[in-house]
Parts: structure tokens; C-alpha cells; sequence
């Protein structure tokens, strides 16, 4: 059972120094955050915090170059309240500043990452970051799958919460782990090696499931068609999946040839010059039935390379999933490629059930139904 912030009193945390270790990992261009989706998600916590006067100190890693600093995220979280970066983890610096907070204030350390102690979960530093609070609260979901110091080590030492993003997004993939019926998942991305327990578990416990993205190329090599210099996987899907009676794939694609001219065509005429980057019409009129009949639905991947412009398909899909939550049924969408593209597509987000902001964290949850760092808030 998870213990959640909001089923103990406020005075576990009133007054007192939390740490809260969010993943705030967003995409920074020009020392600019492009992407606020993770934060708006995690700050709920962060707020409740504020508002029971406790001492938010807030841990996040950033991409994987130790070089990178979170003050752009400090910066972008000004929008939400009054957040004050800390140029440093363990150190003077941040002791000092720690020590100096008053309650509802909120402080941003540095990329948890800068220090190499983080990723190899190195006890003495998680002893060093719980040093720094009187209580921790997990909310990392999208981290949650790395067995990192901050996220397995300090919950270990102080007294542990769950945050409300990792109660919601626990509550949600679980429910997608026991789909009502009728249930469909669509599931994108690429390298089918990594993918393949997870094709077997949907396969088991959904009505439908649809690959697509470039794990769809991978089913046209299998059924031994040409794929050009389409992207495709070192493992290919074998004939137990592709004979599986509730298996479905994109009928049609859209192919670039050599010059970079586009065209929709069937699969099984894809030459060796044209590389596939999207599904094609007669796919989504595949799909339409099964969207629209659906009690519950998972999505996790795009359909094609939204990067290049390719979001036609996933817009039109995207408006059949906001038609079947307003009739009712639950959505659970995941993975930063798929949100991104429901945006660049110009796809409302709002209205498309529950978003996760769990890429290789949800994939993985949905697979073993728990996590190292969700593991560690269970009592
Ligand atoms: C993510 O963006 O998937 C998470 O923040 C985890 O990041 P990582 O894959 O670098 O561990
Ligand atoms: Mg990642």
C-alpha cells in the first residue's frame, strides 16, 4: 500500500525540511525549458507543501550529461510560485540554505546527476541528501524505474511519502494493467527486442492491441516485405504474435521515397529507396471501430516521425480518443513522444483521459506492476 501525502496530518510535514524528489527532467533548449508538462503535473505536491508551511526542497536529475543544470527549471517554475535554485547538492552551499528556509518556501538543487553518486545509488550519498530533510516524498514516477540514490536510497533512511503525481499515475496503470472490455492498446516507439515481454502482456490482457511507429515497420519485415531505410528493430516480431487473432497492424503507410516525396501506399510495395514514416488513412479507418467501441484504452508511442511534421494521423486518431472519453471510457496515455505529438498535431491534451509522464518508468510499470522507487513508498 502506498502512504500518500494527503492520508497522514499535516503536521508530518508542517514546519518541517521535505524533500521532495520530482522528475522534473524536461526538455531545455537555449537554457530554456520547451516542455512543461512534467512540471505542471508534479507541482500539485510541491503546492500542498507550500500551503501546510513546510520546507519544500526539491530534488530532480536532467538528461544524461552531467554538465546540465536545472536553473532553467527553476526559472520555468516561477510561473507556479516563488522557487529559489541552489547552484550545488550536498555541499556548504546547500546545507546552509537548507537550514535557512523558512516554511512555504521552496528551493531547487542542482542536477542530482552532477554528482556520479546518484546513478550508482551510492549509500553515503543518499545519507548525505537525507541529511539535508526531516521527511521525503517520492513523486519521481518517471524516474521511478532507475534504482537511483534519490530514489531508493533516501526513502530508505527518512520517513517516506508517496506524492499525489505517483498516486495518480500508479492508480491509472494499474487500472490499464486490468482493462475493462472492451479494451484497446496502441503501442508505437521502436526497438521491438525491448518491447517484446511487454507486446506478450497486452496481448494477454487487451481485446486489441496495435503496434505502430517504427515497431509496425518491424511486423512488414517479418511478413517479409521490404522496408527500405525505414527504421526497424535487431529482434523481429515473431509468428505466435502475428497470427494472435487480437493483433493489429497499420494496413497502409506513408512512405518518403529518395528525393523526400511523401506518398500513401500498402505495405507490401515499399521499395529499398523509401523509408516509412507514418500510418495511412485506411489504418485510422482500421482503428475507428475499435477506438470507438472501447471501455478502456492505452496508447503509448506515436505513429510516426512527429519531429518531421508527420502528425496528420495522430491528430485524427487523437480526436476519435476525445470522443470515446466523452462517451465515457478511460484513457491512458504515456510516454513523451506520444504527448508531444498530440500536441504538435494541434490535438487538444485536455480532454484525452489521463496523461502520464512515465516514458521508459511507464512502459515498465505496465509490464511488472511496481517499480524500484514506487517499491520503496509501500508499507
Ligand atoms: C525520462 O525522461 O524517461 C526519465 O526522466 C528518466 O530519465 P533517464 O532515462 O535518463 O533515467
Ligand atoms: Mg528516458
Amino acid at each position: 500500500m502506498l502512504v500518500c501525502i494527503d492520508e497522514e496530518s499535516a503536521q508530518v510535514f508542517a514546519g518541517k525540511r521535505v524533500i521532495v524528489r520530482a522528475d522534473f527532467n524536461v526538455p531545455i533548449e537555449n537554457g530554456e525549458v520547451t516542455d512543461t508538462f512534467r512540471l505542471e503535473q508534479g507541482w500539485k505536491t510541491v503546492q500542498y507543501l507550500v500551503d501546510i508551511g513546510a520546507k519544500v526542497i526539491i530534488l530532480t536529475h536532467i538528461g544524461r550529461d552531467p554538465e546540465e543544470s536545472s536553473e532553467p527549471v527553476a526559472h520555468a517554475l516561477k510561473q507556479f510560485g516563488n522557487v529559489h535554485f541552489v547552484p550545488d547538492i550536498t555541499g556548504d552551499m546547500a546545507r546552509t540554505a537548507t537550514a535557512a528556509m523558512q516554511g512555504g518556501e521552496v528551493v531547487l538543487l542542482e542536477n542530482i546527476r552532477r554528482d556520479p553518486r546518484e546513478t550508482e545509488n551510492d549509500a553515503a550519498f543518499a545519507a548525505e541528501l537525507a541529511a539535508l530533510g526531516d521527511v521525503y516524498v517520492g513523486d519521481a514516477f518517471a524516474a521511478s524505474h532507475r534504482a537511483h540514490a534519490s530514489i531508493v536510497g533516501v526513502p530508505k533512511i527518512l520517513p517516506a511519502y508517496a506524492g499525489f503525481l505517483v498516486r495518480d499515475e500508479v492508480r491509472e496503470i494499474d487500472a490499464a494493467r486490468t482493462p475493462l472490455a472492451p479494451s484497446l492498446a496502441i503501442l508505437g516507439g521502436a526497438k521491438f527486442e525491448t518491447k517484446a515481454p511487454l507486446v506478450q502482456l497486452l496481448l494477454e490482457k487487451y481485446d486489441n492491441v496495435f503496434l505502430t511507429g517504427a515497431l509496425a515497420n518491424d511486423v512488414f519485415r517479418a511478413k517479409g516485405y521490404t522496408t527500405g531505410r525505414s527504421l526497424t528493430s535487431k529482434e523481429l516480431p515473431d509468428q505466435s504474435i502475428l497470427t494472435n487473432p487480437r493483433f493489429l497492424a497499420p494496413v497502409d503507410v506513408t512512405a518518403e521515397d529518395a528525393t523526400g516525396h511523401a506518398a500513401v501506399k500498402k505495405p507490401d510495395v515499399v521499395t529499398a529507396d523509401d523509408k516509412i514514416v507514418d500510418i495511412g488513412p485506411d489504418s485510422v479507418a482500421l482503428l475507428a471501430p475499435y477506438i470507438t467501441k472501447a471501455k478502456f484504452i492505452l496508447w503509448n508511442g506515436p505513429t510516426g516521425l512527429y519531429e518531421s511534421g508527420y502528425t496528420h494521423y495522430v491528430r485524427q486518431i487523437s480526436e476519435l480518443v476525445e470522443k470515446a472519453v466523452d462517451g465515457g471510457a478511460k484513457v491512458v496515455i504515456g510516454g513523451g513522444d506520444t504527448i508531444a505529438a498530440i500536441e504538435a498535431s494541434g490535438a487538444k491534451k485536455q480532454n484525452l483521459g489521463f496523461l502520464s509522464t512515465g516514458g521508459g518508468a511507464m512502459l515498465e510499470y505496465l509490464l511488472k506492476g511496481t517499480l524500484p522507487g514506487i517499491e520503496v513508498l509501500n508499507r
